[in-house]
């Protein structure tokens, strides 16, 4: 895990209200791995006080770290304005990765709108595997330039709510229709997004025994394990078992958590 100042080198718009961010950072690109996250000062002083987690949406030139975000609020709108030069703290690689594909013959991706930031990094890193990548957005502009992002050529489906680009309402439709056309004990599941989309996604796996790991986008104030800011139930026998989502994730397997609770 590394701190530091880390230069800003881009920071472009590349679709509504969505950006791409590169930091120079060789510690942090050579050690990241897809899933994990940074946690980044976007502020001077005390406003806004903390640090905010950021998915790694991939490395490059050995490097960089990119940052895929959309701007949400203050503190999104503050990182939006930020110029090449200037220096943001940053600290990670934080938090437990996914485990890259293994031997099934197919990995699916799911990704709910900005979920698609770290299946971005981990499709770039399993060059050579058979990949589907399912990506819902709100509307068509929402979509970032995939081809740009190294995902040029992938076997991918669109869902949008309004329907106006590929098909009309939640990428769960999307992965439910796959399930029926292909057989799932060829299938993995890897999958981002918001939590009702994971819900969703988890029940599908586990009712088809189809391995899935998701990655949980939680709020988080250390990153550390520290706060308990993160803390969400585990599935176990007993009762009142957590886990941080920080550090034992933010990637779980599906069967790993209480779904229930969530
Ligand atoms: Fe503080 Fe996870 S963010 S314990």
């Amino acid at each position: 895990m590394i701190e530091q100042d880390a230069e800003l080198v881009f920071n472009r718009r590349i679709a509504t209200s969505t950006f791409l961010m590169g930091l120079r950072s060789t510690g942090i690109a050579a050690e990241a791995r897809p899933g994990q996250f940074v946690m980044l000062r976007v502020g001077q002083g005390m406003d806004p006080l903390l640090r905010r987690p950021f998915s790694i949406c991939g490395t490059r030139e050995h490097d960089l770290v990119l940052i895929l975000y959309r701007v949400v609020g203050r503190g999104t709108g503050i990182m939006s304005r930020l110029g090449r030069g200037e220096r943001l703290s940053v600290l990670g690689p934080l938090g437990r990765g996914f485990d890259m594909p293994g031997d099934r013959a197919r990995s699916v991706l799911v990704a709910g709108g900005m979920g698609i930031a770290p299946l971005i990094f981990l499709a770039r890193s399993a060059k050579g595997k058979a990949l589907t990548l399912l990506a819902g957005f709100g509307t068509s502009g929402e979509i970032p330039p995939l081809g740009e992002l190294g995902l040029g050529g992938i076997d991918l489906h669109i869902s949008t709510d309004d329907g106006s680009a590929g098909k009309k309402g939640l990428v769960t439709a999307l992965l439910r229709d796959l399930l029926l056309e292909l057989e799932s004990d060829r299938l993995e599941i890897f999958a981002c997004g918001p939590l009702p989309m994971l819900k969703e996604v988890a029940a599908m796996s586990l009712k088809e025994d189809i391995p899935c790991q998701v990655s949980l986008e939680a709020r988080m104030a250390c990153g550390l394990g520290a706060c308990q800011g993160c803390a969400t139930r585990g599935a176990s026998d007993r009762a009142g078992t957590y886990v941080h989502v920080c550090v034992d994730g933010p990637v779980f397997a599906a069967g790993a958590l209480d779904w229930e609770a969530s």
